[in-house]
């Protein structure tokens, strides 16, 4: 069958033929129609990933969508290695198979799936977003990013501060339900004042962090200030990502004189099994209705070297298709 093989890390994947998986104990092949290309796919073939691969070669890709042999349509995730999502075809545990609602086609089910959870797991278990809360999204504009406006909203956010660089996608996000955006890419002194005026009279009560690096030391930096130490309640800052870097520098004197909480959200953080399926069929029902959308374009598995080096994707999933 036809595959993206990754032979070294640091490198991309190649198209090209490797062996058909079986299906062991608890498992199903799955005829894969739609495999979402993701930055967690990159940094682990970088290997800079917690979850790096140790052995190759191996199919690149963590999850997508497919049918199963009765025909059934599923997502998956975790597909037994040396077996990866971007192929024809995959074994995985059947436990790691979900059903994909009619209302949500293949390619934005694989999109959505690591994505949308992510989101909702860092708002909701994590941050335990209450309604009428605030929200700041840093790294907004991203694929998470856009998922976690929506999400936030949905789960009835008072208002969502959503901040990004890229001008073109920021503009977009108040369709998505964003009631202010911030523009990243200023300098120092302006990017401190505009969250301290988007923050208001009460501060943030909850951060979703995409970013890390310098955009998460700004900010920081600013809910140490005077003004923003009197916010009214606890500041659950949840870090998910490290678009614009993997360490910050974290001043001792934030966390005392604020009432910030720090929390990730990942594979290493999540929630209980029940919590987990039931919050999937509750974001696949968002995605059938249309009230959670998510924005892809196709790539054939057979131009995977090009697709893997494309950058500045305006916001939007590429999806292989075998
Ligand atoms: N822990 C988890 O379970 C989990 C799940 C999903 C994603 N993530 C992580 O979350 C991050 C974002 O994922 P995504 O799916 O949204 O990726 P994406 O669609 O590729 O978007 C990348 C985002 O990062 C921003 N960005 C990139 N470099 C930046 C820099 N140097 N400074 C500031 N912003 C920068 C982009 O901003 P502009 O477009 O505005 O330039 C964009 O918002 C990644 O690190 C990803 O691995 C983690």
């Amino acid at each position: 069958m036809n595959a993206a093989v990754l032979h070294a890390l640091g490198k991309p994947p190649r198209f090209e033929s490797f062996p058909e998986p079986s299906a062991g104990e608890g498992e199903v092949i799955v005829n894969v129609r739609a495999a979402a290309l993701k930055p967690v796919d990159k940094a682990m073939a970088r290997g800079e990933h917690y979850a790096s691969f140790r052995e190759l070669p191996v199919v690149c890709g963590l999850d997508g969508a497919g049918r199963l042999e009765d025909g059934s349509r599923v997502v998956f995730a975790g597909p037994r290695r040396p077996h990866g999502a971007m192929a024809q075809r995959t074994a995985v545990a059947r436990a790691r198979c979900f059903p994909i609602p009619d209302g949500v086609d293949d390619d934005s089910a694989a999109a959505l799936l690591n994505p949308g959870m992510s989101a909702w797991f860092a708002l909701t278990w994590r941050a335990q977003l209450a309604k009428g809360e605030t929200v700041l999204i840093l790294g907004a504009t991203g694929v998470t990013g856009k998922l976690a406006v929506q999400i936030a909203k949905l789960h009835g956010a008072g208002r969502v501060v959503a901040a990004g660089r890229n001008e073109p996608v920021l503009s977009t996000l108040g369709s998505l339900g964003a009631d202010a955006t911030i523009r990243l890419d200023t300098p120092d002194q302006d990017l401190t004042a505009v969250f301290v005026r988007e923050a208001g009279a009460i501060g943030f009560d909850v951060v979703i962090d995409f970013l890390w690096g310098h955009p998460t030391e700004v900010l920081l930096a600013t809910l140490g200030r005077a003004d923003f130490a009197a916010a009214r309640s606890r500041v659950r800052l949840v870090e998910v990502g490290e678009s614009a870097g993997p360490a910050i520098s974290l001043p001792a004197a934030v966390l005392r004189s604020t009432k910030l909480e720090i929390l990730g959200s990942g594979s290493g953080a999540v929630p209980p099994l029940d919590t987990i399926v039931d919050s999937y069929h509750q974001m696949m029902s968002y995605a059938a209705s249309g009230e959670l959308r998510v924005d892809t374009e196709r790539v054939s598995l057979a131009g995977i070297e090009a697709a893997w080096e494309r950058q500045h994707l305006q916001g939007r999933r590429l999806v292989v298709i075998p």
